[in-house]
């Protein structure tokens, strides 16, 4: 059910949403800061992120910047002074709610998501970045783990969200040398799915977006958790888990996709799973 009646949209400043035909596309806001995140930003996007679980108008939620950066990471004026002489719990209060949207809410969302990164991608911004099911980069787009360059580590979780994301050699070198990267090797990396030209990048990702789209929402988020989830788990504990998730899906979802699939595929003889989606409801 869309929020749209009872609560004012939480964008419009700090963050931008549009919406087309089912895809969300959520832009970060301070293109003039290279929307670096600061403390209003990483609010509005905890608020944002929330209100898009439960808006119709979100089936895909794509996250990327305006102008030409994705992000330039954490706001070092507008994070880092700013909360350097508030009291401990004032302060780590104020990092938690960057935590919030950056992973907490966004790793195990609800919809799919997709990092959709168009320009300069530093240091804080890899959070969310890795937290994305999917990503796709400009291949002008520069990547960089700076921190090493003004003398701090990848902390937040930087490190443990690159560590799951990438091979140990490649992430070390560049958390130790600071030096930059393109799209292209983002992606020989594992760090984003694919790069494009930036030309490309919004019609790829809408395409890729679409794809999703045609897909069973309930089999699609069950799909996304549980793969996550049970990669930090031993054999015999991902297969119990996974049994159970396989039940719970059958029982929650409200198209019946498995009956319908199966019905489509050995009865109708209309559709072949290897190669799409079954008909859903809304297709009919
Ligand atoms: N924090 C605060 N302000 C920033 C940040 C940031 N992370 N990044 C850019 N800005 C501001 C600049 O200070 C500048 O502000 P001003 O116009 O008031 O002077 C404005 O954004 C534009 O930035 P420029 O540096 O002028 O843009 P340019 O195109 O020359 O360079 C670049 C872009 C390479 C991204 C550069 O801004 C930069 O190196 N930014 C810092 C990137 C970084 O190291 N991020 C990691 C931070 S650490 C962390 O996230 C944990």
């Amino acid at each position: 059910m869309t929020n749209k009646a009872s609560a004012p949209d939480p964008w419009g400043r700090n963050v931008l949403v549009e919406f087309e035909d089912g895809i969300a596309w959520v832009s970060m806001n301070r293109p003039e800061k290279k929307n670096a995140i600061n403390v209003e930003l990483a609010k509005e996007m905890a608020a944002v992120v929330d209100a898009l679980e439960i808006d119709d108008r979100c089936g895909v939620m794509v996250l990327t910047g305006a102008g030409d950066a994705f992000s330039a990471g954490m706001d070092l004026k507008g994070y880092f002074q700013a909360t350097d002489n508030l009291s401990e719990v004032e302060r780590m209060r104020a990092y938690r709610i960057n935590g919030t949207w950056q992973w907490r809410r966004l790793l195990h969302y609800p919809k799919p998501t997709i990092a959709m990164v168009n320009g300069w991608c530093f240091g804080g911004a890899f959070t969310p970045l890795c937290a994305c099911d999917l990503a796709i980069a400009a291949e002008e787009a520069t990547f960089g783990l700076s921190e090493i360059n003004w003398g701090i580590i990848p902390a937040g979780i930087v490190s443990k969200a690159v560590a799951v994301l990438v091979r140990q050699r490649e992430a070390l070198y560049y958390v130790m040398t600071g030096e930059t990267f393109n799209g292209t090797k983002a992606a020989s990396m594992g760090l984003v799915n694919e790069a494009v030209p930036k030309a490309r990048l919004r019609e790829r990702t809408r395409e890729l977006a679409k794809t999703l789209l045609t897909k069973n929402p309930s089999a699609l988020r069950t799909a996304k958790v549980a793969f996550k989830m049970s990669s930090e788990m031993t054999w015999e504990q991902a297969a119990d888990y996974l049994g159970a998730k396989s039940d719970q899906l059958q029982f929650v979802d409200p198209e019946r996709g498995r009956v319908q699939g199966m019905k489509q595929f050995l009865d109708d003889k209309t559709y072949r799973p290897g190669l799409g989606a079954y008909r859903r409801p809304k297709d009919k």
